[in-house]
């Protein structure tokens, strides 16, 4: 019987990974210390899963409450999500993001190798790319991160690699996301982190819709793209947390490192999302053409072909289906 600790599992990602897991019938512990997300998701998850979730309100870097957690949930295998993600926040506050995201993994492995356990996701992103040389892009792309949040992803990266190159029975697989928006199709989860100054596309324009902000900016509408604005892969977060799923499965029949690209390996502008953002709410989004965004590059979409092949995963959810969930997320739950 396998058992998989999520570490950050109330959270966006994490929470709609629990979903499909439970769907599945694959039994699942969270650990999270409910710093960015509402302790309301619980219930929320709860309702979705029909079944108790089993919890601990624990900090990944008590490494000791994580040895006993794992020991006494017999736990097979570990997908870690707890991180500080806010770029712009990272920028601020660098030492808070190498204390939380890498300190708090080393914590983790350390756990996972005091309880013998060797099988293990890692949440990556695709900002570990920065301003890509070409797209699309794949795995072998080289890195560039451009702000502490980044290199907090590519040391551990790092870490990763030089683990499994020491103890070749590791069995490790990377997901670098792209831009995950939209919401579980129940409206009970989706994108609603308590620490609201994530300046992400999709949240900024769900905060014109309930009034929070009058308009919204577009950072820059001069760049060598079909509209002049940013181009980017959004992909559906249910099919973000689908190959999560996939990878799991991945990582209990094999050993050794992988990374993947997990994006939908299309473009789109930042015009474009809210155009289909309004034809599926029917509300108008005020903008206001502002300047570019310090350490924003112009395009930036996946090649999702190693996922596609290795994993047996792609997605499957067009635009107008992500901005479909995200407004039923907006109606439900009025955020
Ligand atoms: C998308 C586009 C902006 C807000 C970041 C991280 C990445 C991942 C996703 C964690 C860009 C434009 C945005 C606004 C705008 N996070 N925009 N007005 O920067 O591509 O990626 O979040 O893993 O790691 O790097 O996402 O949603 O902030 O921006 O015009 O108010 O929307 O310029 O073109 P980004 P984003």
């Amino acid at each position: 019987m396998t058992c998989t600790l999520l570490t950050g599992g109330f959270g966006y990602i994490g929470s709609h990974t629990a979903a499909i897991l439970a769907e599945n019938n694959q039994k699942f512990v969270i650990v999270d210390n409910f710093t960015n997300c509402k302790k309301d998701v619980v219930n929320r998850l709860e309702k979705i899963t029909k079944q108790k979730v089993n919890f601990f309100e624990v900090d990944v870097r008590d490494t000791e409450a994580l040895v006993k957690i794992i020991k006494e949930n017999k736990v097979t295998s570990v997908i870690h999500f707890a991180a500080l993600k806010s770029v712009s926040d990272s920028i601020m506050r660098p030492l808070e993001y190498y204390e939380v995201n890498v300190k708090g993994t080393i914590s983790l492995l350390k756990a996972m190798s005091y309880s013998g356990l060797k099988k293990f996701l890692f949440s990556s992103t695709a900002a570990v790319y920065g301003e890509p040389d070409s797209c699309p892009i794949d795995e072998k792309h080289k890195l560039n991160p451009l702000n502490p949040y980044a290199q907090t992803k590519i040391i551990i990266e790092k870490i990763l690699q030089d683990i499994s190159k020491a103890d070749n029975e590791w069995s490790i697989a990377i997901l670098r996301y792209f831009n995950p928006i939209g919401a579980h199709q129940s409206g009970l989860i989706g994108d609603d982190p308590l620490l609201k100054e994530n300046s992400n596309l999709m949240p900024e324009i769900i905060k014109v819709v309930n009034g929070s902000i009058n308009y919204l900016n577009v950072f820059g509408n001069d760049y060598e793209t079909s509209d002049g604005t940013g181009v980017r892969d959004y992909i559906h977060i249910m099919d973000l947390s689908e190959a999560h799923v996939t990878a799991l499965e991945y990582v209990n029949k094999n050993t050794g490192l992988n990374f993947f690209n997990i994006g939908t390996g299309k473009g789109v502008s930042v015009l474009e999302l809210i155009k289909t953002f309004e034809k599926v709410s029917g509300f108008r989004i005020p903008i206001k053409i502002s300047n570019r965004r310090k350490g924003d590059c112009a395009v930036c979409f996946a090649d999702p072909k190693k996922a596609n092949d290795i994993l047996d995963w792609k997605s499957n959810h067009d635009l107008y289906q992500m901005c479909e969930s995200a407004w039923k997320f907006v109606i439900k739950n009025r955020i």
